[in-house]
């Protein structure tokens, strides 16, 4: 498995995820309007992951500004699962909005193969290199096999804080050290 720039020659692959019913947000079902989005503009779906600028739709339907970060698809021949980094330059603060520096998610069917272990590996060295010290990730207090993706790439749990959006539900809060 390798990550991946989205491209155009890649973007089949990719719907037929979203037309498996796979979506890359973890908070919010998008593969209905993403399929949507690649039928009207095929080139302008690719775009807004490869350009700077753009906006995100929260869980709760509010329109923020996208935070600069890059997009990658984990690979293996196919499109297996997507893996973000989001950051303000110039600090490890984050937005309220953001629920962390980086998220994952792995299609169902090549679960369970190591790929988001890797991906998060692979993807750390970005993050030190626009100059982060650390990186915050949150999981859902159920959520184990997020949590031991974290916890094999060196994270280690800061906090369990109620969840916003979820009533009843708890958030792990976790950081990564990257290397100087
Ligand atoms: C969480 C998720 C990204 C893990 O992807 P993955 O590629 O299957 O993860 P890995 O194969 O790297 O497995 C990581 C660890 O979790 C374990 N694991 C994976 N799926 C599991 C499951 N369903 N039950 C128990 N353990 C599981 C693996 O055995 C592995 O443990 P190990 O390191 O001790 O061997 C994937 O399940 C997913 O996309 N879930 C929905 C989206 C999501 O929750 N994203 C993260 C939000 S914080």
């Amino acid at each position: 498995m390798q990550l991946v720039e989205p491209a155009l020659d890649r973007l089949d692959s990719y719907a037929a995820a979203l037309r498996q019913g796979w979506s890359p947000s973890n908070t919010r079902d998008v593969s209905g309007e993403q399929l949507a989005q690649i039928a009207a503009d095929a080139a302008g779906f690719i775009a807004q992951f490869t350009t700077p600028g753009g906006i995100v739709t929260l869980a709760d339907g509010t329109v923020v500004p996208r935070l600069p970060g890059p997009v990658r698809w984990m690979w293996d021949g196919a499109f297996c699962g997507s893996i973000s980094l989001r950051y303000q330059p110039g600090t490890e603060e984050l937005p309220s909005t953001a629920l962390g520096h980086i998220g994952y998610a792995v299609v169902p069917w090549k679960r369970r193969n190591g790929y988001a272990t890797q991906a998060l590996r692979q993807i750390l060295p970005h993050a030190r290199a626009v100059g982060l010290g650390w990186v915050e990730l949150t999981t859902d207090a159920d959520n184990a096999p997020s949590q031991r993706v974290i916890l094999a790439n060196g994270g280690v749990l800061m906090a369990r804080v109620a969840d916003g959006v979820q009533p009843g539900q708890d958030r792990l809060v976790w950081r990564i050290v990257l290397p100087g």
